[in-house]
């Protein structure tokens, strides 16, 4: 069996917009015809039963599949997720976790894979989205805002990235809602001071399926037989 694509979704922060694009981008597949997942391995923040408040439970539903329905290891506290484990007294097992991931995956010719905040944001007092990545043999896209202070941060991801021996597929830049002077030329000066890279510039779509025909350029860089 061919080994199934995986697509990690990182962000420079959290709150750029990585379920925003992972859900255009799962209604976008599927319209491929193709057998995709979206998978949130941690989400903090869960109160109570899954809503679709979560992002586990969004990606759930963009792309229709059942299982799973939303992320796969929930925790109460809005905190990193060892801090929120510790405040639950559990633990993380980082191994059982990929496993998991995997074996969803394995269901799929492509599984995009949404991480915990930004890039260096732990999994585990030992592992982050990075070590995630690793150990999903993933490629990654690298979601940012397109605003003020983006250039910095995401030339910092991209040097985390390389450390960490991750594939950029490409960067996705999502439009603020309150756009500021930079806004619009980050893009570019991305690329002059990072080399030619492939970057998207996505606007502020609400409706999804507006959302998702905008990042069909992010699906040919997906490079799909
Ligand atoms: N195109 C958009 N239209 C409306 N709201 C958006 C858009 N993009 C992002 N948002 C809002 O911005 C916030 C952060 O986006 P989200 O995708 O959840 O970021 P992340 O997954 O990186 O934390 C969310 O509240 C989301 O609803
Ligand atoms: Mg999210």
């Amino acid at each position: 069996m061919v080994a199934p694509s995986v697509l990690m979704i990182v962000g420079t922060d959290t709150g750029v917009g990585k379920t925003r694009t992972g859900r255009a981008l799962a209604r976008r597949l599927c319209r491929g015809g193709r057998r995709i997942v979206a998978i949130k391995p941690l989400e903090t923040g869960c109160t109570g039963p899954p809503t679709e408040r979560e992002d586990g439970v969004v990606l759930a539903r963009a792309t229709g599949q059942v299982e799973p329905g939303h992320a796969l290891l929930r925790f109460r506290d809005p905190v990193a997720p060892p801090e929120a484990a510790d405040r639950e007294g559990r633990q993380i097992d980082f191994e059982a976790l990929v496993r998991r991931a995997r074996e969803h995956a394995a269901r799929a010719s492509i599984a995009l894979v949404e991480g915990a905040g930004g890039l260096l944001s732990p999994i585990t007092w030992e592992r982050s989205a990075v070590d995630l990545g690793r150990a999903l043999d993933a490629r990654v896209l690298l979601v940012a805002g397109d605003r003020l202070g983006t250039i910095n941060h995401t030339l910092m991801a991209l040097q985390v990235l390389e450390l960490g021996r991750l594939d950029v597929m490409g960067i996705v830049l999502t439009a603020p809602e309150q756009p500021d002077a930079s806004t619009g030329s980050n893009a570019a000066a991305i690329a002059r001071l990072s080399g030619p890279r492939r970057i998207l510039s996505a606007p502020r779509l609400t409706s999804l399926e507006d959302a998702s025909r905008h990042l069909e350029e992010v699906t040919k860089w997906l490079d799909l037989a």
